[in-house]
């Protein structure tokens, strides 16, 4: 039996973040403001404190972990790396197919990778409240959970649809102490208006980041800041711990350096988490394919055009540059609700841009088919946005096969679905359908940035 369980040590845990904003080709599109400009960092300052606004313009590639932060991770890290071999045994594949999982944090995903060092920061910078939204559910729980220990208050607008389909989360955000509403609220003037215009609307993400800032913007206390759990520059720097962890546990093991990286995409951050690492090889031409795989109710890197957007409803953030599929499409309700984002990471955008990746997306049958494989192979039971990456990942290990060829093929595992089991439910009693967004609804909800600015890549090589 190979080794299947690659743990690392305490002492080997990685102590600073990567930041590929160090080594893309060429410089990122600034975000604007406004009246059309660059912002400046202190226009930020409302939002999120003056410590991770540091970062998130930060070109500089390695950023110091501070202690504290590592002594809080350390209640799950390093996550272990697993080598899926029972998988493999079933599909007959001459591929070698390994999984960082994240599922054993305690909120069972990713994103306590980044809560926790934004509630330090903020805690650090003063701040007494943060307040959020939450997609799956995922998000919202990690930072509750963050919220608690840091002593810092959390509220939580959590998307219709999600509030409806996964009360235990609700529950489960309560128990660390955070409060969680659902989005479309009455509570604020963006979630008013949405009601009004759709009364029964399942709510998305960027309605509910809506609701989150402008709460957290109009508090005069100056005390309260706004956290957001993907998308940012910052997000997905603390979320490089997953792929630098990696590196190292492959390495432990004499194993080669992975053929394809695979990860799940909906604001970017798990993928960009485990993939920036080996970007980086990349950029340097180390050979590898890195997959970000998308729903094809929501194919913003495949479908959606690199543009200036809002990564709100309400068009309360600045302009970005990136894949968007429009700040006013709502996508289907599907099960994988943290995939449900109109927009994408910036600089997971300027890397598809750069040809660094090369984006895929599945309808939600393939990926609960693929999940339902790994539950009776793996035994364990993925979360409906981590299905997409193991849908792309079985979908390798055939081409391995028909091909011939040993591939390593690594993916994130980016959280369980013990929460999500509504979703299986309605996938066996045969009730869920594929989705896949017109020309015309594509069309429908680019209308909304068609007067923005156009981001330009600059052509001159940093
Ligand atoms: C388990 C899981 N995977 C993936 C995602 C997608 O987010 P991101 O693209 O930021 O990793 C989410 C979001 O809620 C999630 O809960």
């Amino acid at each position: 039996m190979p080794e299947i369980k690659i743990n690392l040590s305490e002492k080997d845990i990685p102590r600073q973040w990567y930041n590929l904003a160090a080594d893309l080709p060429t410089p990122m599109p600034p975000p604007l403001g406004p009246d059309g400009n660059p912002i400046t960092p202190s226009m930020l300052s409302k939002v999120f404190p003056d410590n991770l606004i540091e970062q998130e313009v930060s070109t500089k590639r390695w950023i110091d972990i501070p202690e504290e932060i590592i002594d809080i991770l350390y209640r799950w890290r390093p996550a272990p790396l697993r080598r899926a071999v029972y998988l493999e045994r079933f599909l007959k594949t001459p591929a070698r197919i390994y999984y960082k999982d994240e599922s054993v944090s305690p909120a069972g995903s990713h994103k306590p990778n980044t809560a926790v060092p934004q509630a330090w920061y903020n805690k650090q910078f003063g701040i007494k409240k943060l307040i959020t939204e939450t997609g799956a559910g995922q998000w919202g729980s990690a930072l509750a959970f963050s919220c608690n220990l840091i002593g810092l208050e959390c509220k939580v607008y959590m998307v219709r649809i999600s509030f409806d389909q996964k009360p235990l989360r609700k529950i489960m955000m309560q128990t660390w102490g955070a409060t969680c509403v659902a989005s479309p609220s009455n509570q604020t003037n963006s979630g008013r208006e949405i009601l009004k215009k759709m009364p029964n609307t399942p709510g998305s993400l960027g309605i509910a980041i809506s609701e989150a800032v402008e709460e957290a913007v109009s508090d005069t206390s100056g005390k309260t800041r706004y956290a957001l759990g993907s998308v940012l520059n910052h997000v997905l720097l603390h979320q490089t711990i997953m792929g630098l962890e990696t590196k190292k546990q492959l390495k432990s093991i004499n194993e080669l350096e992975p053929d394809i990286v695979i990860g799940c995409v909906g604001g970017g951050s798990n993928f960009a988490g485990l993939a920036f690492p080996y970007v980086c090889d990349k950029i340097h031409g180390a050979k590898i394919q890195i997959i970000p795989v998308e729903p094809t109710a929501c194919p913003t890197l495949t479908r959606g055009p690199f543009a200036y957007d809002h990564g709100d409803v309400a068009g309360l953030t600045p302009l970005l540059a990136m894949h968007t599929l429009g700040h006013n499409f709502i996508p289907e309700p599907i099960h994988a609700g943290g995939l449900r984002y109109h927009g994408m990471a910036p600089l997971v955008s300027h890397a598809a841009v750069e040809g660094l990746l090369e984006p895929r997306a599945y309808g939600q049958l393939k990926c609960y088919e693929s999940a339902i494989i790994w539950a009776k192979t793996e035994g364990t039971i993925c979360a409906p946005e981590t299905s997409h990456a193991i849908a792309c990942a079985i979908e390798e290990a055939h081409r391995a096969r028909e091909e011939g060829k040993e591939k390593v093929i690594l993916f994130s595992y980016s959280g369980h679905g013990l929460m999500d089991l509504t979703g299986y439910d309605k996938y066996l009693s045969g009730q869920l359908t594929d989705y896949a967004i017109s020309d015309a609804e594509l069309e429908k909800g680019l209308e909304s940035i068609k007067d923005f600015p156009k981001p330009k890549i600059s052509k001159q090589v940093k």
